[in-house]
C-alpha cells in the first residue's frame, strides 16, 4: 500500500508490532459504511467518474456480505482493517480500487469508525440501562414496605425499607444515563475529510459525509480530528462510572447472599455450585461484575496514559485506544445484562431483613428524636439518653424495643408509654416522610415519578 520508497520487506516481528487487525477487524461495518460514504461524495463532487464509483460501491457491497458470511481472513502483512477491505476491493474490482482512498487517510479513516462505534455503544449502554432501571423499579414496588436494616459503616443505622434502599440504585443509573448521553452528544462531530492532518486540496464537501453517517456537523480543526480520543475516553469514563456504581451492587448482593446475612437468596440462574462443598452457592456472577469493574477502570487508565504526552497529530500509540475501548464495552455490556438479571431474580427474604433490622437498636435516633419532639429536650442531651437505654437493652440481652416501661423509667423519668412506641422500626420507617426519606408512602411516590422519567 505504501511500498514506492521502500525496498526490503519489514522484519517480522515489525509486522507483528505493527498489525491490528486481530483486533480492529471489529470496526469492519463501520469501515465499509464510511467507506460508502465517502465514495458517494467523491462522485457527487466530480472527484471520480461515475463509473469508477458505481464499481467501488458495488465492490464494498459485496465485501460486506462476504464478511459477514465468512468473517475476515486476516493478513498481518495487510496490518489493519482499512487495508483488508481496501486489499479485497482490488482483488474484485482491480485498479479502480485505488480512487477510494483518494482526498482521506488511513488517520481520519480509523478515527471516523471509532466514533461510529462508540456513539453505537452509548446508544447501547443508554438502553441496558433503561432495562436495569425498569427491573430496579418493579423489584422496589414490591419491596416498598419490606423492612431492613439501613447501614452506616455496615453498622446498623437506622431501618429503611428495601424499596427505597433499590431506588438508591436507580438514581445512579440516571446520572450513568446522563453521563452516556454528553459523551454521544459531544462526540457527534465527523473527522472525515480532515486527511492525513492538514486537510485536502481536493473540492470534497464534509457536511455531506458527515451528514450521512449521522454526524451533527464535521470535526472543526483537522489536526484535533486526527489525534484526539476523547470522545473514546468520555466513554470509558462514563462505562467506569457505571461500572463501579454495579460493583457496589454487587458487592451488596454478595454480603446479602452470605449466611450470617441471609438476606438474599441466589437463583440457581445466578449462582454456581462446588466441586467439593456440597452445599455451596456461589455468587460468581456478581463476583465477576465486582471483578470486570477493576478491568473497565484498567481500560481507563491505559487509553489516558496512552493521549498523556503525545505529541499532535498522529502517532501508531493511538492504534492502542481500540483493545482497552472494545474490552471496556464488551465488559460493562455483560455487567449490565448480568445485573438486570440477577435483580429481577433474587429472591428477597424480607424476615431475615426485618429480624436484622429489630436487632441492632436501630431505632436509639427515634428515641432520641421523640424527646426532643414531645420533651423538648436539646438534642444532644437526648441522644445521651437514647445511648442508656441502648446500654441498658445490650445489658438485658434484648432489642431496645423490648425494653419495659420501668426500665425507660429508670433511665429518664421523661420517657413514658409513648416513647415505647416509636421503638418500632414500622413506626420509625413510616415516620420517615422528608422528600427523597424512607416512608413506604415516599417511596412509592418516587417510584411514580421515576415512572414518568422512563417514559420521557
Ligand atoms: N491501524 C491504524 C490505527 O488504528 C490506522 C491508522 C494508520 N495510520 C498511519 N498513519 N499509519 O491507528
Amino acid at each position: 500500500m505504501w511500498g514506492g520508497r521502500f525496498r526490503g520487506a519489514a522484519h517480522k516481528v515489525m509486522e507483528t508490532i505493527n498489525a491490528s487487525i486481530s483486533f480492529d477487524k471489529h470496526l469492519w461495518r463501520q469501515d465499509i459504511e464510511a467507506s460508502k460514504v465517502h465514495v458517494a461524495m467523491l462522485q457527487a463532487q466530480n472527484i471520480i467518474d461515475d463509473e469508477a464509483a458505481q464499481k467501488i460501491s458495488n465492490g464494498l457491497d459485496k465485501i460486506e456480505t462476504e464478511f459477514e458470511r465468512d468473517g475476515i481472513v486476516e493478513n498481518p502483512a495487510l496490518e489493519d482493517i482499512h487495508m483488508h477491505v481496501e486489499s479485497r476491493l482490488a482483488e474484485l474490482i482491480g485498479p479502480d480500487a485505488g480512487r477510494l482512498h483518494t482526498a482521506r487517510s488511513r488517520n481520519d479513516q480509523v478515527t471516523t469508525d471509532l466514533r461510529l462505534f462508540v456513539r453505537e455503544a452509548c446508544d447501547e449502554a443508554n438502553s441496558l440501562l433503561v432495562a436495569f432501571q425498569e427491573a430496579l423499579l418493579d423489584r422496589a414496588e414490591e419491596h416498598a414496605e419490606t423492612i431492613m436494616p439501613g447501614f452506616t459503616h455496615l453498622q446498623s443505622g437506622q431501618p429503611v425499607t428495601l424499596g427505597h434502599h433499590l431506588l438508591a440504585y436507580f438514581e445512579m443509573a440516571v446520572r450513568d444515563r446522563s453521563r452516556f448521553a454528553d459523551a454521544r452528544n459531544r462526540m457527534n462531530q465527523c473527522p472525515l475529510g480532515a486527511a492525513a492532518l492538514a486537510g485536502t486540496s481536493y473540492p470534497i464537501d464534509r457536511d455531506m459525509t458527515a451528514q450521512a453517517l449521522g454526524f451533527d456537523s464535521p470535526c472543526r480543526n483537522s489536526i484535533d480530528a486526527v489525534s484526539d480520543r476523547d470522545f473514546a475516553l468520555d466513554y470509558v469514563m462514563a462505562a467506569s462510572a457505571c461500572a463501579l456504581h454495579l460493583s457496589r451492587l454487587a458487592e451488596e448482593i454478595i454480603i446479602w447472599a452470605s449466611q450470617p446475612y441471609g438476606f438474599v437468596k441466589l437463583p440457581d440462574a445466578w449462582s454456581t455450585g462446588s466441586s467439593i462443598m456440597p452445599q455451596k452457592r456461589n455468587p460468581d456472577a456478581a463476583e465477576l461484575v465486582r471483578g470486570h469493574a477493576g478491568r473497565i477502570l484498567g481500560a481507563l487508565v491505559s487509553m489516558a496514559t496512552m493521549l498523556k504526552g503525545l505529541p499532535l497529530a498522529y502517532a501508531k500509540d493511538l492504534q492502542n485506544d481500540k483493545p482497552p475501548l472494545f474490552e471496556a464495552r464488551e465488559l460493562l455490556t455483560l455487567c449490565l445484562e448480568a445485573m438486570r438479571g440477577m435483580v429481577t431474580d433474587l429472591e428477597f427474604v424480607p424476615e431475615a431483613m426485618l429480624e436484622a433490622a429489630r436487632a441492632g437498636h436501630a431505632t436509639a435516633t427515634d428515641l432520641a428524636d421523640w424527646l426532643v419532639r414531645e420533651q423538648g429536650v436539646p438534642f444532644r442531651e437526648a441522644h445521651h439518653i437514647a445511648g442508656t437505654a441502648v446500654a441498658a437493652a445490650e445489658g438485658k440481652g434484648v432489642a431496645l424495643e423490648e425494653l419495659s416501661i420501668d426500665d425507660l423509667q429508670a433511665i429518664d423519668g421523661r420517657l413514658d408509654e409513648a416513647a415505647l412506641q416509636v421503638l418500632g422500626v414500622e413506626s420509625s420507617v413510616a415516620s420517615r416522610t422528608s422528600f427523597g426519606g424512607t416512608a413506604p408512602d415516599q417511596v412509592r411516590a418516587q417510584i411514580k415519578a421515576a415512572r414518568e422519567y422512563l417514559k420521557s
